[in-house]
């Protein structure tokens, strides 16, 4: 079994940032112990230096393993450097090992640049190795961190070379029947109760649609500050709530998600602030 946080939207140097939530909240999560932390971008309101820095001693706090993505906020200003030289890479994917440590680190090759190197396979004709998923423990997961975000502009996109890269470790991860999970800023689905539609990722259908082919398990997502669950085809779609941010919409309160995955189901929890912990969905794959 493994026990997963999902935390997101800091927003670290905005007017709305509340230490006093964001204090509180981190005794909840280092309360909760678990396998790793996945946090889904905007860790700074403008992106500035200085922010980051500030971010940098919060996420201290946290006792787990934590893994993240930037989000549009963490772009502007040349926050999109600023993440690389103070954070680390921008997209990245690991399989993760149970003793505090990650191996097999695969880069981003930027010099795919558009080549398509799965063109010749039929995903469908492939055979997993050790058929169905029958083992989550934290050593038989992929995870895979995917920058979204567009210097200065709220918008996102994948883009066609770090589509291609992530289908080259998805593929891998089908083959081998890890349990996938892909972290990225922007929303591939819409939300509800989040107003006008916008800053959807502007390649979704693409994106969408390699997420399902390759039947990735989760897809963690934040951004909107609203936190939901869609189900398609064998995917979760989760977006985590803000964690700390009090740009809110209507009553939503801060929040962040756990995801239990256990032989042969995952059960989503949402913990919003200081309010009863609400189940978001329980599903056996
Ligand atoms: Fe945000
Ligand atoms: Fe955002």
């Amino acid at each position: 079994m493994t026990f997963i946080v999902h935390i997101s939207d800091f927003h670290v140097g905005g007017t709305d940032f509340s230490e006093d939530v964001f204090f509180n909240s981190i005794d909840k999560v280092n309360d909760l112990d678990p396998d790793f932390i996945i946090f889904t971008g905007d860790f700074t309101n403008h992106g500035y230096y200085a922010e980051y820095i500030k971010a940098i001693e919060y996420i201290k706090f946290f006792k787990s393993m934590f893994f993240s993505i930037p989000g549009n906020h963490d772009a502007r200003n040349l926050g999109y450097e600023t993440f690389q030289k103070l954070i680390g890479e921008r997209n990245w994917a690991q399989n993760l090992s149970s003793n505090n440590k990650v191996n097999n680190k695969i880069q981003y090759d930027d010099t795919l640049n558009g080549e398509c190197t799965l063109k010749n396979k039929e995903i469908k004709d492939w055979i997993k190795v050790q058929g169905p998923k029958c083992s989550v423990d934290i050593d038989n997961i992929t995870l895979v961190g995917l920058d979204s975000s567009e210097p200065d502009i709220s918008d996102g996109s994948v883009g066609r070379p770090q589509q291609l890269w992530m289908e080259e470790i998805l593929a891998d991860s089908y083959m081998n029947s890890t349990f996938s999970i892909v972290a990225i800023h922007h929303h591939v689905l819409p939300i509800p109760k989040t107003g006008r539609e916008r800053n959807i990722l502007f390649d979704a259908g693409d994106i969408l649609k390699s997420l399902t082919d390759f039947e990735v398990n989760m897809v963690l997502s934040g951004h909107k500050h609203v936190p939901y669950l869609w189900k398609v085809e064998n995917t979760i779609f989760a977006t985590a709530g803000s964690f700390s941010s009090l740009k809110l919409r209507g009553s939503c309160p801060n929040s962040f998600n756990t995801y239990e995955i256990g032989e042969d189901y995952v059960e989503a929890i949402l913990k919003p602030y200081r309010k009863e912990d609400i189940l978001l969905g329980k599903y056996k794959f």
